[in-house]
């Protein structure tokens, strides 16, 4: 590592204004802040591609994934002089210097120096909580500040933080309105769209970015040292000026961009000599109800889960605000079982990959509760299109949840079985997705839903299968066994010659006969014969093993390039000049199925180096980008020295890309760069802990 020293004086070189800061374990893309669901969900852009300014929190406003800025401002004024320490408030204060970024699974941590007089740690806390989902069912994120004096000497310290009207809808022309309000100990500042429009997003390309229902919340402890103001930019100003507000409403209600409506509070820490008290604040917003759902029982607007555990929004954000110390013990417990873990199974660089994840592939599913109790979870397809539980996102997301809960995989599949054991979809292989547009989960009574056949249906069986052995839960295996069994036929027909199709790796178009693609389908025949056997079908049990087996003896001569130096997989039948990552061979290994001879495994292994560029192994020979998640996919099935170059090839490919977006999972492998304007902050990412659910099951 560098020392502080030299960096500070490449900073020098490099001409900048401020102090480099060391970023640990690796400097992102972008550095993740309030990061809990699809609309909590920003971001510091860091790196050049978009405007980053290297990961600086001073000076820089904040990022919803999809790009849009979410005003958040931090200041402090130390013996009188004001210091900006979070965004970009246009008051002619100097910034203060970031000494030192770190994230964890939840948590980022800033430590910022004020003039030498004083030092500010700054913790971003969105916690993610697997296994307790009265918890995990608000989307609330924690804002903690430490101030303590450096220098020995007492210093008059005051503390500022706001927020904008940004945060309230995308389209910055629509009316917002406010409130202030106190509640047993807590003050809190509650902005909301005007017109509420329930289950729409804003629409920018297509993409649907952030809600136009909800009532957001900015809170924090009531206390003689706290004062507010909700005015303009006369806001910020107002403390630069006096280091106090007003403690006053400007009602004036209006739209986002007119005369941006600013959220402020002022704490007044007073004389600190040593450390003053920490303080706390909470930000995220409620919705009462989640999503739309339709179902055999009709259609239905299903309530948030969070309804089912408070009477009301204001107790939900005092639970939350107040759970702090719980939160933040729960949180290290899970940083530290993801960091123990990482590392045992493949070391800091594997960690790197991993801990950058974890909050955005949870921040993309939503808890939803029924009127009948049942609780469901629905997953956004972030930024590349917005469909509604995606099977082939649930998919490449899916070790993730086996490592931390496969409950939660099965509450992501439920409403997908339910929808198509209601003859609600007409097509006899599996549906892409329950909806064109997250949250509408209204399904495809037409059938014209995205094609593809074998992939759907081999990721269905695959993910029936890998919950049931995760859980020992048999009796969901014959529970949608007909379905199963209606999806096998399917592929049995349609998965050793793949017809012209897509796989999910739709970017790079159709081709017919895809290696790795029939490889999915071989093993989804393979999942049905074991969950024949533990449903007692014995017939079908030997009739789907027996398919299987003939199938992988075919596939092995039709998809290897066997005089090829060295021999390896192709992209195509036939095609021998052609590669790719063989990422489905994962299932096998996963589910224990020992349907691909290890001669397979090893003959990967030993050619995924020779085609290694610079930030890792293209996707297939199309192009040189890849996919992160696959690419850990496959590092799961490699032997040790094949894993531990695709994790080294991602890590440094995460502290060096130019891509200022939120940890994209497709890039290219000679710049680093990032070929598109989607695949941004999806939960896809939730793939790189392929290697922990092999641990784990
Ligand atoms: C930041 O560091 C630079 C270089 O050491 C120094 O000149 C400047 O005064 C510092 N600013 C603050 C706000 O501490
Ligand atoms: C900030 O964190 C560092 C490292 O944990 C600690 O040494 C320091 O005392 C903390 N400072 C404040 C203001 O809490
Ligand atoms: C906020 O106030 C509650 C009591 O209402 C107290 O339990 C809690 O410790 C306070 N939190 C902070 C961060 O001071
Ligand atoms: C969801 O469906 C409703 C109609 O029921 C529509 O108004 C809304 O725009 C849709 N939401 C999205 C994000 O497409
Ligand atoms: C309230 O805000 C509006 C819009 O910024 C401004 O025109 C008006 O002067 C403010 N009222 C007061 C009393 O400050
Ligand atoms: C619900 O599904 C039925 C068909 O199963 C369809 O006729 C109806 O239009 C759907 N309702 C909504 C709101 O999508
Ligand atoms: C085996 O499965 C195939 C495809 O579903 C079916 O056509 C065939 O009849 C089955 N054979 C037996 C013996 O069950
Ligand atoms: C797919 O592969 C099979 C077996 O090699 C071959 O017969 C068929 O022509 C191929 N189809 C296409 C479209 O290339
Ligand atoms: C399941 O597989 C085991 C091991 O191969 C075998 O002994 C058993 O008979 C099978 N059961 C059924 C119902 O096929
Ligand atoms: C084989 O693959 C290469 C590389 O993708 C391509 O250029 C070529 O056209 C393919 N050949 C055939 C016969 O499809």
């Amino acid at each position: 590592m560098l020392s502080l020293t030299f960096l500070s004086i490449l900073a020098n070189i490099a001409g900048s204004t401020f102090a480099a800061s060391t970023f640990s374990p690796a400097r992102p893309p972008a550095l993740p802040l309030a990061v809990k669901s699809p609309y909590l969900n920003t971001w510091l852009y860091a790196g050049s591609d978009d405007s980053g300014n290297g990961g600086y929190l001073a000076g820089k406003w904040p990022q919803h994934w999809g790009s849009g800025v979410t005003g958040w401002t931090g200041m402090i004024r130390v013996d009188g002089d004001t210091y900006v320490w979070m965004g970009d408030p246009q008051v002619g204060a100097t910034t203060v210097n970031q000494t030192s970024y770190t994230y964890t699974s939840t948590k980022s941590i800033f430590e910022m120096d004020v003039a030498g007089k004083v030092q500010m740690n700054i913790t971003f806390t969105s916690p993610v909580y697997p296994n307790d989902m009265k918890r995990q069912s608000l989307t609330f994120s924690y804002l903690n500040v430490d101030v303590e004096s450096t220098d020995g000497s007492s210093h008059d310290v005051q503390l500022y933080t706001d927020i904008s009207a940004e945060w309230v809808s995308g389209e910055n022309t629509v009316n917002a309105q406010w409130d202030y309000a106190t509640s047993g100990g807590l003050s809190y500042h509650k902005v909301w769209r005007q017109t509420q429009l329930l289950f729409s997003e804003n629409m920018v390309n297509n993409q649907g970015l952030m809600a136009d229902w909800g009532y957001w919340y900015y809170a924090t402890n009531t206390s003689d040292s706290l004062s507010y103001l909700q005015d303009s930019d006369a806001t910020r100003n107002a403390f630069k000026n006096d280091g106090k507000l007003g403690n006053k409403q400007n009602k004036t209600f209006r739209p986002i961009n007119d005369d941006w409506p600013v959220f402020g509070y002022a704490v007044d820490l007073g004389s600190v000599k040593g450390t003053a008290p920490s303080q706390l604040f909470t930000l995220g917003y409620t919705q009462e109800k989640a999503v739309q759902y339709n179902t055999t029982d009709g259609y239905l607007e299903l309530d948030s889960l969070w309804t089912s555990y408070f009477d009301d929004e204001v107790s939900a954000l005092s639970f939350f605000h107040n759970d702090y110390a719980t939160a933040t013990s729960m949180s290290n417990d899970l940083d530290s079982k993801i960091s123990s873990d990482s590392k045992a199974a493949a070391g800091q660089n594997y960690l790197t990959v991993t801990s950058l994840s974890l909050r955005q592939a949870f921040a993309a599913i939503t808890p939803a509760i029924r009127s009948s109790g049942k609780t469901y979870f629905f997953l956004k397809e972030i930024s590349s299109n917005g469909n509604t539980n995606t099977v082939d996102v649930i998919f490449p997301m899916h070790p993730i949840l086996l490592y931390l809960n496969p409950q939660i995989l099965k509450m992501l599949l439920d409403p997908l079985y339910e929808n198509q054991e209601s003859h609600a979809y007409p097509n006899s292989y599996a549906e892409h997705d329950l909806g064109a547009h997250f949250p509408n989960a209204t399904g495809h009574p037409a059938g014209d839903d995205e094609m593809m056949p074998v992939e759907e249906c081999g990721n269905m069986l695959i993910m029936t299968l890998a919950y049931s052995q995760s859980t020992g839960d048999n009796s969901y295996l014959s529970d949608h066994y007909a379905k199963m069994k209606q999806w096998v036929e399917y592929l049995v027909e349609d998965s050793l010659i793949p017809a012209d199709q897509l796989s999910t790796d739709d970017f790079a178009g159709h081709i017919a006969n895809q290696t790795n693609l029939a490889l999915k389908g071989i093993i989804g025949i393979g999942a049905m014969a074991e969950i024949a056997n533990i449903t007692d079908n014995s017939a079908d049990s030997s009739n789907y093993s027996s398919i299987s087996k003939d199938y992988i003896s075919k596939w092995q001569d039709l998809g290897i390039a066997k005089s090829a130096s060295p021999p390896h997989t192709t992209l195509q039948y036939g095609n021998d000049s052609t590669h790719g990552l063989l990422y489905n061979i994962y299932g096998d290994k996963l589910l224990k199925l020992n349907l691909v001879p290890q001669s397979v495994y090893d003959m990967q292994s030993k050619f995924y180096p020779t085609v290694e560029n610079k930030y890792g192994v293209p996707l297939d020979t199309r192009s040189t980008q890849t996919k992160g998640d696959w690419e850990m996919f496959t590092a799961a099935t490699c032997d040790s020295s094949t894993r531990d170059m695709f994790i080294k090839d991602l890590a440094t490919w995460i502290n060096e890309t130019p891509t200022g977006r939120p940890l994209t999972d497709l890039y290219d492998t000679n710049t680093g760069g990032w070929p598109t304007t989607q695949f941004t902050a999806r939960p896809v990412m939730g793939g790189t802990y392929a290697l922990l659910a092999l641990n784990s099951k």
